[in-house]
């Protein structure tokens, strides 16, 4: 999409209903490094971050140069220039079933003063940013969230889970294969080097996952200003296969147990895998680490092949939680951006916002507004959004009472039309 999301004009209504409040939103170009870092000021602060020195104002800089950054300021405030709210959005690849991938409106770094929390700020931010995305011929939103609660009511919906995973390697022995390939010790740099072009490749054999920013890379690697000495902590590995090809990288730390040598703790940040033979030497290799007891992996898919892996199943706990949050905008494009299953099926979706709100029939791989057509099933936004990219499924959201299911077999006809390998997401955003 060529349009430049930094300039695209401010939401009226927004600005309206924020000056009724006395208020100013504004768009803040990244350009203009007084603003830009008073914004980032903000920022960290609304969420309970340190004071940033001048090198994170000077990477968030970077960073920010590419998204559309608005900030709400107070006039009547102590410091008028500083932000009391802010929200940045840019448009990124989100994957979808079928190895494809289509444009999301990613928003980030939503906060609201604790001086001015609970009047309706982040309402107006965050309709503001599903109108911009919706004028712009944007389908669909995403996000990752600091609280569970926020953004239902907004329509977004959880669509990919994560999980975090304990393995006790003392009772976890690999039962998995064995590949051909070889597994090698790199130094960290050499991991940042390799893994943005990797997980370009894996990218799009993963529904629900984004493109990160080169400052997530240089966070996950330790090498983000502000991060003092992380990178030294630091161990990286990688997976050549049999021709020499890497194929998988891994990233971990580890944290030493002061009353036993023998039971330190692995926390595994990354494990970037483009084929299976990848996964399970890396993940072997992990799971055998001399003097480590427990491995860590905070940011699991839910199905992680390992489990299968080891000689005792519940040698590895998992507990998921919600990862990708995403918001149909668009329902036509949205559910033709996947290939559909076998089946046909009438739904209708509700939106308090408008956007996605309609009848639609799903079949051969078509989504056609059907005004007329008798809906055998109605989804909330939030629910149509939740089953999109099929990490969650219609039968768990019909079970729990959010689709309203108006004839037999409908909710079984959504899943074969929705079907689709694990979502799953790596990074938050
Ligand atoms: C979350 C945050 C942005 C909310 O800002 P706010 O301006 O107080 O929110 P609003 O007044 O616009 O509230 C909008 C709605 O969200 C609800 N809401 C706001 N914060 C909420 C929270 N933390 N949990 C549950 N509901 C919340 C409000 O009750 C309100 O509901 P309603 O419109 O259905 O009545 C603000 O509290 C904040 O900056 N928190 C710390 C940083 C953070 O967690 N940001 C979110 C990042 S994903």
């Amino acid at each position: 999409m060529s349009v430049d999301v930094r300039t695209s004009p401010l939401d009226e209504q927004a600005v309206a209903k924020l000056a009724d409040q006395g208020l100013e939103i504004r768009l803040v170009d990244a350009a203009d490094v007084e603003a830009i870092d008073r914004y980032t000021r903000a920022d960290t602060r609304g969420f309970l971050g340190d004071e940033p020195g001048r090198d994170v104002l000077d990477a968030e800089r970077a960073d920010l140069r590419n998204r559309r950054c608005s900030a709400v300021y107070d006039p009547a405030g102590a410091e008028p220039e500083v932000p009391i709210a802010t929200v940045n959005s840019w448009i990124g690849p989100l994957t979808m079933p079928g190895e494809r991938a289509i444009d999301a409106w990613a928003v980030s770094g939503v906060t609201v003063a604790p001086t001015h929390r609970r009047r309706g700020i982040q309402r107006q931010m965050m309709e503001a940013e599903l109108r911009t995305a919706a004028r712009l011929g944007v389908p669909i939103s995403m996000l990752t969230v600091s609280e569970s609660s926020i953004y239902g009511r907004y329509g977004y919906g959880c669509a990919a889970l994560a999980a975090d995973y304990r393995i006790d390697t003392r009772r976890a022995r690999w039962t998995g294969p064995t590949p051909d390939g070889r597994v090698d010790l790199i130094d960290v740099s050499a991991f940042r080097r390799l893994a943005p072009e990797l997980f370009e490749r894996v990218r799009l054999l993963q529904p629900g996952q984004i493109r990160p920013s080169e400052r997530r890379w240089d966070q996950f690697c330790g090498f983000a200003t502000g991060d003092g000495d992380a990178a030294k902590k630091r161990r990286a590995v990688q997976y050549r296969d049999a021709a020499g090809v890497v194929r998988g990288l891994a990233l971990y730390t580890v944290a030493e147990d002061p009353a036993d040598f023998t039971a330190h703790t692995a926390q595994v940040l990354s494990v970037i895998a483009e084929t299976d033979d990848a996964y399970a030497a890396l993940w072997r290799f992990l799971v055998e680490l001399d003097l480590i007891a427990t491995l860590r992996y905070d940011q699991g898919s839910i199905d992680e092949p390992l489990r299968w892996m080891v000689s005792d199943f519940r040698a590895v706990e998992v507990k998921p939680f919600d990862m990708q949050y995403l918001r149909v905008l668009d329902v036509k494009a949205a559910f033709e951006g996947r290939p559909l299953g076998p089946g046909e099926i009438a739904v209708q979706v509700t939106d308090p916002l408008g956007f996605a709100a309609g009848i639609w029939t799903l079949r051969d791989g078509a989504v056609t507004a059907a005004p007329n057509a008798r809906p055998e099933l109605t989804l909330g936004v939030s629910e149509a959004s939740s089953v999109l990219i099929g990490g969650v499924a219609p039968a768990t959201l019909a079970a729990s009472g959010r689709i309203g299911v108006h004839a037999d077999g409908a909710v079984e006809r959504l899943t074969r039309l929705l079907a689709a390998a694990m979502p799953q997401l790596s990074f938050w955003y």
